[in-house]
């Protein structure tokens, strides 16, 4: 499908924010494949665009589109919390969209935990999602580090990233995945980030 046709269908689909958030994702990813790895672009602008496809469906599509594609949906208790329109995205981009790439089903897979060893697709599409330009709701000094972060050192812009997340949903006392726990302790250590006195 091409991009102008796929920009079309979002724009249909999608509420206005969300359309604007996912272009603002699109062109952040691409600026951080510039940085990291130009040959990247491509692929990071179409999976910045797709990323949240499906996350104005409701949880029974959602859980229909994860059937359909033989996608574990994951524990009832993570269902609620958003992470399974990552799942149900990577469907939809595959039938709708018609996406094939397993990079860039990959990045959409895991944009909202990521994951363990990601690959630099993926890393580029979860901190994207956090620093894209229309994300208001978090403080601007934070969103400036980590902008300053993600352009320096992409491994330590995951882990702030993952921790700014347990952090968020520990103060709403909303459930963490333990994904995210454990990309948060994983890219610490490869950080080499030491536990504070
Ligand atoms: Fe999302
Ligand atoms: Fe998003």
């Amino acid at each position: 499908m091409e991009l102008s046709e796929i920009r079309k269908e979002l724009k249909k689909a999608l509420k206005k924010e969300r359309y604007e958030h996912s272009e603002g994702v699109a062109y952040t990813s691409a600026a951080l494949a510039m940085r990291y790895d130009p040959k990247l672009v491509d692929k990071a602008l179409l999976a910045g665009l797709l990323h949240d496809c499906a996350k104005h469906l409701s949880v029974e599509t959602m859980l229909r589109l994860c059937k359909e594609g033989n996608i574990d949906p994951g524990d009832k208790k993570f269902q609620e919390t958003g992470l399974l329109h990552a799942k149900a995205g990577v469907v939809l981009a595959q039938k709708k969209y018609k996406v094939t790439d397993p990079q860039i089903l990959s990045a959409i897979l895991w944009h909202t935990t990521g994951r363990v060893d990601m690959d630099l697709l993926d890393k580029i599409l979860f901190i994207a999602d956090y620093i894209e330009p229309n994300r208001t709701k978090i403080k601007p000094d934070v969103q400036e580090r980590l902008r300053n972060i993600a352009f320096c050192d992409i491994d330590r812009a995951v882990y702030e990233v993952a921790d700014q997340t347990c952090d968020y949903l520990n103060k709403k006392s909303a459930a963490i995945s333990p994904v995210t726990a454990e990309v948060r302790n994983y890219y610490k250590q490869v950080c080499g980030i030491k536990e504070e006195p």
